[in-house]
């Protein structure tokens, strides 16, 4: 398997609100109950997916061919909104291979900023500990959705081991 990362398409929209939905069905939503999985539909929705590409948000797509495997999308300057890799394809590299991506494209274009943060899904808490997130503040109920704040200080050079 030969795996890009790239900058979203317009058409590839669908295929990978399509790949969230999966992915957040196979891993996260026993976490939560009715009112946060709606919360998090919605939030992933394609109307507001869409919407939030035009506005302050970028997202880069992980490839398998033509096949979108993951995604990981970040807000403003240093925080990182989203990250999914679909079912089946996860422990092989490939959500590490996006925030490394995603840190280089933060380093890059906003060289002052000197940290990126997230609010981990109790899922993920582990996944970015292991790449080196630490909690910064004890866990917070948005609307069901229970997340970990979470952060990594990067520096210009930045890259994950
Ligand atoms: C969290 C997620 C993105 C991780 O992606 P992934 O492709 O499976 O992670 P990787 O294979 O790149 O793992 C990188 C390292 O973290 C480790 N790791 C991955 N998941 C882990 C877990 N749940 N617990 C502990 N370590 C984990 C891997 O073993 C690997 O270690 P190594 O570099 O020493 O070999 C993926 O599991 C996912 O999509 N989960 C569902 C959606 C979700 O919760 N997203 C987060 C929203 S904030």
């Amino acid at each position: 398997m030969t795996v890009t990362v790239s900058a979203i398409k317009k058409t590839e929209y669908q295929a990978t609100v399509n790949m969230v939905e999966a992915s957040f069905w196979e891993y996260d939503a026993s976490y939560y109950n009715k009112q946060g999985q709606d919360s998090f539909l919605a939030y992933a929705n394609f109307a507001n997916f869409a919407y939030r590409q035009w506005h302050h948000h970028i997202t880069f797509v992980a490839k398998d061919g033509n096949r979108i495997i993951g995604m990981i999308e970040l807000r403003t300057e240093n925080h990182i909104s989203m990250l999914f890799v679909a079912p089946g394809e996860v422990k092989k590299g490939i959500g590490k291979e996006l925030v490394s991506c995603a840190l280089q494209y933060i380093a890059e274009h906003n060289p002052k900023t000197t940290y990126v943060t997230v609010n981990s899904s109790l899922y993920a808490v582990e996944f970015y500990k292991h790449i080196g997130f630490e909690a910064t503040d004890s866990r917070h109920d948005n609307d069901g959705l229970i997340v970990i704040p979470m952060a990594i200080r990067i520096d210009k050079d930045c890259k994950l081991l």
